[in-house]
């Protein structure tokens, strides 16, 4: 029987607590190791049933944005198709930083990723590089997800 992940504390998405469960999709339609976008009014929900429940986070990459539905699930490690960053759904936080390098959650920086045993690549001025430094990766935030009785997942989003 298909589970909701656990996720952790202070993760919630904020405004979720009051929001009213609403139907996302037949549990049918997102077996062991899927992820499906979802989409309420202007909210892009990713649906992934990793190997510890189904989650629910914004389908968008906490590094810039890009879609994770079109990404790889493997267990609770979702792969960013953009810049191969990787990032732990049962935690929330960022396992492979991006290529670009950048900014980690909690502030420190990592550079632009160079293949092993190479030199750091040196960022060359300007502003596209500045952003690719000052970019922090953010953690995710969590809705809350549920399975009715007739096999529906629904999700908690704020409208
Ligand atoms: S947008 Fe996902 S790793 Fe950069």
């Amino acid at each position: 029987m298909a589970s909701v992940l656990a996720f952790p504390p202070l993760r919630l998405a904020p405004g979720s607590d009051a929001a009213p469960f609403a139907p996302a999709l037949p549990l049918a339609e997102l077996p062991a190791g899927a992820m499906r976008r979802v989409t309420f009014g202007d909210v892009d929900v990713l649906l992934a049933h990793t190997s510890s429940g189904i989650a629910a986070v914004d389908d968008r990459c906490p590094h810039m944005a890009a879609p994770l539905s079109i990404g790889e699930l493997d267990g609770c490690v979702v792969a960013c198709p953009l810049h191969n960053g990787r990032f732990d759904l049962s935690t929330g936080e960022p396992i492979q930083m991006p290529t670009t390098g950048g900014l980690l959650p909690d502030g420190d920086y990592v550079p632009t990723w160079s293949p092993p045993g190479r030199e750091p690549k040196e960022d060359p001025p300007g502003k596209k590089a500045d952003a690719r430094r000052l970019t922090r990766v953010r953690r995710f935030r969590y809705y809350p997800v549920r399975i009715s009785d007739d096999g529906v997942v629904e999700v908690a989003v704020p409208r």
